[in-house]
């Protein structure tokens, strides 16, 4: 992300600067630090609470084919933990830790105030998240070293040098070590004959992330992300799932991530335009009328 775009000097760190300058920043010609786009930073708690909304619907509409598409292409096989980058409210990670139950899941996110959210008397024995941002900081000793395949789901769309993330997990994984992105695209949304619902839903999700400095278009640069990283590409997949075949998930997904975004950035998304993606979807529109499509896009890289 270029340097113009930061909406505030105290978005920036400076650790990364030889001498703690501006000066000596620009002139490096790249960007040391991270920021995590329309996630950046996250603490308002209407907005923890849309977000642990839209988290537990993609988990329960998408999550166990995912998990199915994983375990077929090895996630796990090795038996030694498994890391998962950016666990947010722990609900994806937990839905990983029962479905892998003999394996150990550490779970890393950046953002205490949501991994605060994780509810500890219900969560698996296997499952756990420790604080710290990955990229920008080592891995916690008990779990660098100590990981065969790493899952990040969601989180390279945010971060503004998706590459040095990337990079960060090539290192810490060991050779023959897999690592599972899943991720979306939104040139990929569709609806036909156009629904009005999912139209206007699909063009808040663009606009706000657009303007937050989140990329909802990374889907197709995966493979190519992943090369530069160092990875080979074992297995790459787009998938559309649609709202015929998902039901009344798909729609909840779409209307709760209108709320959670008109939220995000009120002064560019209007209550209207949320009330008009509600009333629409609500009354089932996309189950007969039209068809609305998600693109779930899921790769495998190995580190040879
Ligand atoms: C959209 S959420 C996805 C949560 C979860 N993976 C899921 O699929 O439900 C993305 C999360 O990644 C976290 N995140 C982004 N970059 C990170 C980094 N470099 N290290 C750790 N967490 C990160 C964000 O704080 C956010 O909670």
């Amino acid at each position: 992300m270029a340097i113009e775009s930061y909406q505030s000097w105290d978005q920036i760190d400076f650790r990364s600067s030889e001498d703690g300058s501006i000066e000596s920043l620009l002139s490096s010609g790249e960007n040391p630090w991270m920021t995590l786009g329309i996630m950046d930073n996250i603490k308002d708690e209407t907005l923890l609470a849309e977000w642990e909304n839209v988290l537990n619907v993609q988990t329960q509409l998408l999550a166990a084919r995912e998990v199915e598409w994983m375990k077929s292409r090895g996630l796990g096989r090795g038996g030694r933990p498994i890391l998962e980058i950016g666990s947010a409210n722990g609900s994806y990670g937990q839905f990983l830790a029962n479905s892998f139950s003999h394996l150990t899941l550490f779970g890393v996110e950046a953002n205490p105030n949501l991994s605060a959210m994780l509810d500890l008397e219900t969560c698996p024995e296997n499952y756990s998240i420790v604080n710290c941002k990955v990229g920008d900081e080592p891995l916690p000793q008990h779990i660098n070293n100590n990981f065969e395949d790493c899952v990040l789901r969601f989180v390279a769309q945010h971060v503004s040098d998706p590459l040095r993330l990337l990079r960060a997990i090539y290192e810490g994984l060991p050779k023959g070590g897999s690592l599972f992105v899943i991720e979306e695209d939104d040139a990929l949304f569709g609806s036909y004959p156009k629904s009005a619902g999912f139209e206007a839903a699909f063009d808040i999700w663009r606009r706000v992330t657009a303007a937050g400095g989140s990329n909802s278009k990374i889907g197709r640069d995966l493979p190519r992300l992943a090369v530069e990283a160092g990875f080979s590409v074992a297995s790459y997949e787009i998938t559309l799932r649609n709202s015929v075949e998902a039901g009344s998930q798909f729609n909840d997904l779409f209307i709760g991530a209108s709320r959670m975004f008109q939220m995000t950035n009120p002064s560019l998304v209007s209550m209207k335009e949320v009330e008009l993606v509600t009333e629409h979807l609500s009354r089932g529109e996309g189950t007969e009328s039209s068809v609305a499509t998600y693109p779930q896009v899921l790769l495998h890289a190995v580190k040879r």
